[in-house]
């Protein structure tokens, strides 16, 4: 599937994003070099893959620890998940998602 990543800059990348490798949204941009550090290796206790959905997609109800940490991410808005509990799946064709600030 196709995938959008807006950095910090605002530049838009177009992502190829394979369905059939277990794979998230914080290993994709990471894959492709983009500045997500998922310092916790995606056990939804950092926040450094924080990001914003900006489709409509429907995506799968956030875990109570992903939560718990968005509580207490910064710059947290309605649209706000965790990269690495957003996991790629076909009916993700065409999300669009931007990072959020880094909180350092
Ligand atoms: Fe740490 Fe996602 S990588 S919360």
């Amino acid at each position: 599937i196709k995938v959008t990543v807006i950095d910090r800059n605002g530049q838009a990348h177009e992502l190829d994003a394979p369905t059939d490798m277990n794979m998230n949204m914080m290993e994709l941009c990471k894959a492709y070099e983009l500045p997500v550090e998922g310092t916790c290796g995606g056990m939804a206790l950092c926040a450094s893959c924080h990001m914003y959905i900006e489709s409509d997609h429907e995506l799968n109800e956030p875990s109570d620890d992903e939560e718990d940490m968005l509580d207490q991410a910064f710059f947290v808005e309605d649209n706000s998940r965790l990269g690495c509990q957003i996991h790629l799946r076909p009916e993700l064709e065409g999300l669009v998602v931007r990072l959020a600030a880094a909180d350092d």
